[in-house]
């Protein structure tokens, strides 16, 4: 399968996100791994799959994220699947615990980048995943990487 990741990063714990699917990946699949920045001028046409990932920021993708999925060519997904991950806080991290109702009801990038990949076309068969960070800038928790490695494996089995 050709399988093309892209993802967006403030602070790096989703470009270490992605870099743990990339290899994971890469041993059965021939995969390009991308940061945003460098994927508006890539050609998705012969991809199989696309991976989307960015941190969650006010409930949301970077906006840097979303203008790269809503910015692709109408249609450009059909025939191809399309899976969407982010970044986020841990609820356990959110004090007062009032504020973790609002941030989880306010909803998650990951989420969001399915729907735009849905407009676009894709196949959005797989289960979108959040990998939970420390605080609002991270490090990622202990077991993500791990836990991003068996999502993917799980993803394209
Ligand atoms: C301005 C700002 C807004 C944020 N908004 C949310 C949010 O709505 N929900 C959430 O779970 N985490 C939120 N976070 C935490 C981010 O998800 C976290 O910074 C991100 O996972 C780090 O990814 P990165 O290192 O790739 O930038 C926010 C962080 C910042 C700095």
């Amino acid at each position: 399968m050709h399988i093309a990741i892209v993802y967006d990063s403030i602070f790096g714990n989703t470009a270490q996100i992605a870099k743990a699917i990339a290899s994971q990946l890469e041993a059965a699949n021939t995969v390009q791994l991308l940061n945003v920045a460098d994927a508006r001028s890539a050609d998705f046409a012969g991809i199989d799959l696309l991976i989307v990932g960015s941190p969650t920021r006010g409930f949301r993708p970077t906006p840097t994220a979303a203008e790269f999925v809503e910015g692709l060519p109408a249609n450009i997904g059909a025939g191809k699947r399309g899976i969407a991950f982010d970044t986020r806080m841990s609820l356990d991290d959110i004090h007062p615990a009032p504020l973790r109702w609002v941030v989880d009801a306010g909803g998650y990038a990951a989420d969001r980048i399915d729907t735009m990949l849905k407009h676009k076309g894709f196949e959005v068969s797989g289960t979108p995943a959040g990998f939970m960070v420390r605080g609002t800038e991270g490090p990622l928790k202990d077991g993500e990487i791990e836990r991003a490695k068996s999502w993917a494996a799980a993803q394209v089995a």
